[in-house]
């Protein structure tokens, strides 16, 4: 039987490759195994719990305050180790994280061919997102099969003369994974507290927003609050402590802004659903905001998902003060604005993305 070993490391990843977890274990075709390199260790676990994925390997290298060379260093030391131990046929690797590209790598001087799920994203700007741009374009040249969720991410990769039959568009597995989370019977206190105002959602943590562009996000944040009074903000804070230290030192006094720790992804999507707005730099959740047709105002200057753009769900304010305040400003003022953003499709797919990738891995690989 062929061997694929999946491997992430953060929270997102873990949120896109547990349903292909899944699904491929469900189906019994390959010997499947799992390698978490504990890039994320709290918010990476809270993940496997929800989907009752147990990784067969576990590197867990995070440190407190890690660097990219931490990070890059500690995998191709431990990732490399695991593919000596198990020889897989193929390792699936996903999106733009360090884990991915390190991991990649390590399979590349091992040449053992890697799949690419989530293939294609691009802003062509290496500094932003920083160094994700980089990572995911760096996997993109090492990869065998690339799994597109869009024809805008297949064209991305035919502009970079990847041959077509390496190709595939099968849809985002974030909103395959959301299938399984969103209910309608979903109940959460603070949901409970923001009942009958206006919830704005929001995150943070790019590692190019933290400081000054960070500060500004904030400040404006905490402007919009105290000029209206109808609005409550639900910020679950990332764990990395320069971002929880300035995100307490501004937004952590105010009545109607609740800090709070990281929610499960599904409290998140819940939460997702029941916003009125959201104000993020995240990438995944650009795709899952307009899968809800919710506004999202993107704190960054560029997007590798411009189909969300184009579908009218997304604007990108980038980090300037006055920017953010007034963009969040229109869209609790203009309901015209409103309803033109809250009205757009998802591009993501049918939520069968996991089942796409799944019969064309059987497909090349059984037939090998
Ligand atoms: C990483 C990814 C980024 C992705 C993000 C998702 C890279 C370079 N960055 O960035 O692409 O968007 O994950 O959230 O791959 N921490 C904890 N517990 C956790 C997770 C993080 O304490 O469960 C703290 C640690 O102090 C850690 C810090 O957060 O050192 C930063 O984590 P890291 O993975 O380096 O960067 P992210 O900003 O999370
Ligand atoms: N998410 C979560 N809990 C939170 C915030 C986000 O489960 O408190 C989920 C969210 O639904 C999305 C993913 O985390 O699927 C996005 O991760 P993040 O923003 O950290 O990374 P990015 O997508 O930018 O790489």
């Amino acid at each position: 039987m062929k061997k694929i070993l999946i491997v992430f490391g953060t929270r997102p990843e873990a949120i896109k490759m547990c349903p292909l977890v899944l699904e491929l274990k469900r189906r019994k075709k390959f010997d499947v195994r799992v390698c978490v390199t504990g890039q994320h260790r709290e918010m990476l676990d809270t993940v496997l719990k929800v989907f009752d994925v147990v990784p067969d390997y576990d590197l867990n290298i995070m440190q407190e305050k890690q660097t990219l060379f931490d990070i890059t260093i500690r995998i191709l030391d431990r990732f490399s180790s695991v593919l000596e131990n198990y020889r897989p046929n193929m390792v699936l690797v996903h999106g733009d994280t360090t884990t991915s590209f390190a991991s990649a790598l390590c399979a590349f001087y091992k040449q053992i061919p890697v799949a690419h799920v989530e293939a294609g994203l691009r802003t062509h700007n290496l500094r932003e997102p920083f160094p994700e741009e980089f990572n995911r374009q760096a996997v993109s040249i090492i990869t065998k099969y690339h799994f597109a969720p869009t024809e805008h991410a297949k064209n991305n990769l035919l502009m970079e003369g990847k041959s077509e039959n390496s190709i595939f568009v099968t849809g985002n597995t974030v909103i395959d994974a959301m299938k399984i989370t969103v209910s309608n019977k979903y109940f959460h206190e603070e949901l409970k507290w923001a009942d009958g105002s206006k919830l704005v959602l929001m995150t943070a943590h790019r590692r190019e927003n933290i400081g000054k562009p960070m500060e500004n996000i904030f400040r404006a944040m905490k402007t919009v609050i105290e000029r209206h009074a109808d609005v409550k903000i639900i910020y679950p804070v990332h764990m990395n402590p320069s971002i929880r230290y300035l995100a307490d030192n501004i937004l952590g006094d105010h009545e109607r802004i609740h800090l709070i720790e990281p929610l499960d992804v599904v409290d998140f999507h819940n939460f997702i659903s029941r916003s009125y707005l959201i104000v993020t730099d995240s990438g995944g959740i650009q795709e899952e905001a307009s899968t809800f047709g919710k506004p999202v105002l993107v704190l960054r200057n560029t997007t590798e998902r411009p189909e969300g753009i184009e579908a009218g769900t997304l604007k990108l304010v980038g980090t300037d003060y006055e920017n953010v305040l007034m963009n969040v400003e229109q869209l609790l003022s203009d309901y015209n604005l409103y309803s033109a953003m809250s009205t757009a499709k998802s591009p993501y797919g049918d939520g069968c993305a996991a089942e796409y990738i799944s019969n064309i891995l059987e497909g090349e690989l059984c037939n090998e």
